[in-house]
């Protein structure tokens, strides 16, 4: 469910009709809705009521500041992985016993930025980089909460480019090698060893593979104990998916999911914790396009908009569909036609959409991107020399720039020049 419907024609964000904000901010630009965001991180929240737990909001998917902090107000923990991510949570005022720091290439200047800093554990994902954190620790006086991520070797059955619980993936160290790298966790003096961490993939649909994976960190969290170690959290990640086409078979509720959590790992009396970025701000966010031209082809019809592949890469990266509606409610009568849905890059992989269904649009009218909140600003780039996408968040009948479009003077000024030039 999320916060844009039509009222008297137009598409509203909340109580804000979506053309006053482009009458302000221009297109192309993302907004996004406060009652959304909140509505999709309390369907976590109460989806694990009655277990310890903590949902940690994946900020890879859209890290503004003004959506962190809107999170964060509600409780949220942040999984970050990178030190520009750490900085973003502690910038936003999230608590240091919140934040979680993943990532498979932790940089030791990022190890010590997080252990200076302070954070809730760090999740470890080989020997070689669980042997520099210690150090590093040490060299700081402290000692770090860590779990190990496993790769429990599951099908997450998913797009290629997003799955990460196969063997064959880069992530986590093999779950049957498990005892032995808790093992020698167990001996690095500045580590605390806390839990174990798991996440195979994003965009899942079906339950099951969760399911499979959860399993097997119950089972590994019996034999770690039996070994000696105080298991007493497990990061499951996130990856739960979105509808992305209306009308089509919508993925597992947070709240099956949370119920599937409880039956899989609630009787080891772990505390929990998940890590969702794409259900929490995926269908929170819109990106606003104009259309440039309607461009008759031979025997297609080109629908040119002013967004690209720079502002929403999915399409091009990963054959994503995003339903594209028009701004302006089409009349019941209004006729359909088919269009090839595209942006103005240079490039043949800047197409959004193949024949798409949509009424006659002409220069000027508005367009919207629906589920386009998660890994699409954040995604954004200044291929073709196009600034960077605006942010806007609303709120009820407010709305606010959280990103404002740079100028072109200012993209191209950070462009130093050597002296010999
Ligand atoms: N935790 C870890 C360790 C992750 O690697 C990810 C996503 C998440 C949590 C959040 O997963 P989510 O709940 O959002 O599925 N750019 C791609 C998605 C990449 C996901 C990477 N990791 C896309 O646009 O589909």
């Amino acid at each position: 469910m999320d916060h844009f419907t039509y009222h008297n024609g137009v598409l509203y964000a909340e109580n804000v009709a979506l053309s006053d904000i482009v009458a302000k901010v221009g297109t192309p630009l993302y907004v996004y809705s406060t009652a959304t965001l909140e509505r999709h991180f309390r369907l976590f929240d109460d989806a694990l009521s009655g277990i310890d737990h903590l949902v940690c909001y994946a900020m890879k998917a859209a890290s503004n500041q003004a959506i962190i902090k809107t999170l964060a107000a509600l409780g949220a923990g942040m999984d970050v992985v990178s030190g520009g991510e750490y900085m973003r949570a502690i910038k936003a005022g999230v608590p240091t016993d919140r934040i979680v720091f993943s990532g498979v290439g932790k940089t030791h200047q990022e190890m010590d930025m997080i252990i200076q800093g302070g954070v809730r554990q760090v999740n470890v994902e080989s020997e070689p980089e669980m042997v520099l954190l210690d150090k590093a620790a040490q060299r700081h006086g402290k000692k770090i909460p860590i779990t190990i991520r496993v790769n429990p070797d599951v099908d997450a059955k998913t797009h290629a480019k997003i799955a990460t619980g196969k063997s064959e993936n880069k992530f986590g160290i093999p779950i049957a090698k498990a005892r032995d790298v808790y093992a020698t966790a167990g001996r690095l003096k500045s580590l605390d060893v806390v839990g174990i961490d798991v996440h195979i993939g994003s965009q899942l649909t079906d339950l099951e593979p969760f399911a499979l994976a959860y399993r097997k960190v119950a089972e590994l969290t019996e034999m770690l104990r039996a070994d000696g170690h105080d298991i007493r959290r497990l990061d499951l990640g996130g990856g739960l998916g979105i509808p992305y086409v209306r009308g089509n078979q919508a993925p597992p509720l947070p709240e099956d999911y949370g119920a599937m959590i409880k039956r899989e790992v609630g009787h080891l009396g772990c505390e929990v914790e998940i890590e969702p970025g794409r259900l929490i701000a995926g269908n929170a966010g819109l990106l606003i396009s104009s259309v440039i031209y309607l461009k008759e082809g031979e025997g297609r019809n080109f629908l040119i908009l002013d967004a690209a592949m720079n502002d929403l890469i999915r399409p091009a990266l990963y054959e994503a569909h995003h339903d594209i509606i028009p701004v302006k409610e089409p009349a019941a009568d209004a006729k359909y036609e088919i269009f090839d849905v595209v942006g103005p890059v240079c490039e043949t992989g800047d197409t959004f959409a193949r024949n798409c269904a949509l009424h006659r649009l002409t220069n000027g009218d508005l367009v919207a991107f629906r589920s386009a909140g998660a890994y699409g600003a954040v995604m954004a780039s200044e291929y073709n020399s196009r600034p960077l996408v605006p942010e806007v968040l609303v709120k009820g009948d407010q709305f606010a720039v959280i990103r404002p479009r740079p100028t072109l003077e200012e993209m191209i000024n950070r462009d130093t020049i050597p002296p010999w030039l």
